[in-house]
């Protein structure tokens, strides 16, 4: 080894790179900090939510006025969406995707318009409310055909992918409107 390649490391000994390393380990608390104020700050606001005498959290999401008896229909039916992702995870779990499939189809794709009343309530909801149910409704009806696959080829990995598609339009609809 010549003097020359040895030279960093004798650098490195008269404080100058130290310097710069104490400025890196500075700036990674910095970030660090800063990334755990965002989460804590995310807390706080979660917890006001549930604190009906805290200022609420500026709600950029469309108000949508429904008949209250709907509203309450809609919300239970909401619930239900969740059941069913939760029944349909635990099917793929269990290695059942066949299963996943007839739930994904019945609960939430296009054979679910009737149980859930969809015409009656379509009618009180702007456009893009409704194309995001359409949307979901589709993406269930997509993921059923792709789980119905899976059963022959084994193949999970696209289900997986179908799974969050359907998830993303049930997240998207959220971010966008409101009933109460
Ligand atoms: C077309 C729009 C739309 C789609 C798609 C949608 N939701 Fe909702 N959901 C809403 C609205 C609007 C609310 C009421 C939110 C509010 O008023 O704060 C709601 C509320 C809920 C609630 C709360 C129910 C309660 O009792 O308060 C759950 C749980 C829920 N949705 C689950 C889902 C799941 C899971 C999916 C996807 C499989 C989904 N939703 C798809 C619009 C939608």
């Amino acid at each position: 080894m010549n003097e020359t390649t040895r030279l960093p490391p004798q650098r490195s000994r008269d404080g100058t790179r130290l310097h710069g390393g104490y400025t890196r380990i500075l700036m990674i608390i910095l970030a660090a900090v800063l990334v755990s104020g965002t989460a804590t700050l995310a807390v706080a606001q979660h917890h006001h939510s549930h604190d009906m005498s805290a200022p609420s959290a500026p709600d950029a999401r469309e108000f949508v006025k429904f008949p209250p008896v709907l509203v309450e229909e809609t919300l239970a039916n909401m619930r239900d969406h969740l059941q069913t992702l939760q029944e349909i995870q635990l099917q793929l779990g269990m290695g059942h995707p066949d299963m996943a499939a007839k739930l994904a189809e019945t609960r939430l794709g296009m054979s679910s318009l009737g149980l859930h009343g969809a015409a009656e309530v379509s009618k009180y909801m702007p456009q893009g409310m409704q194309d995001a149910g359409t949307a979901m409704h589709r993406a269930a009806s997509r993921f059923a055909i792709t789980a119905q696959d899976a059963s022959v080829t084994g193949d999970l990995k696209p289900v997986f992918a179908g799974l969050a598609e359907i998830t993303a339009q049930c997240v998207g609809c959220h971010a966008g409107y409101r009933l109460k």
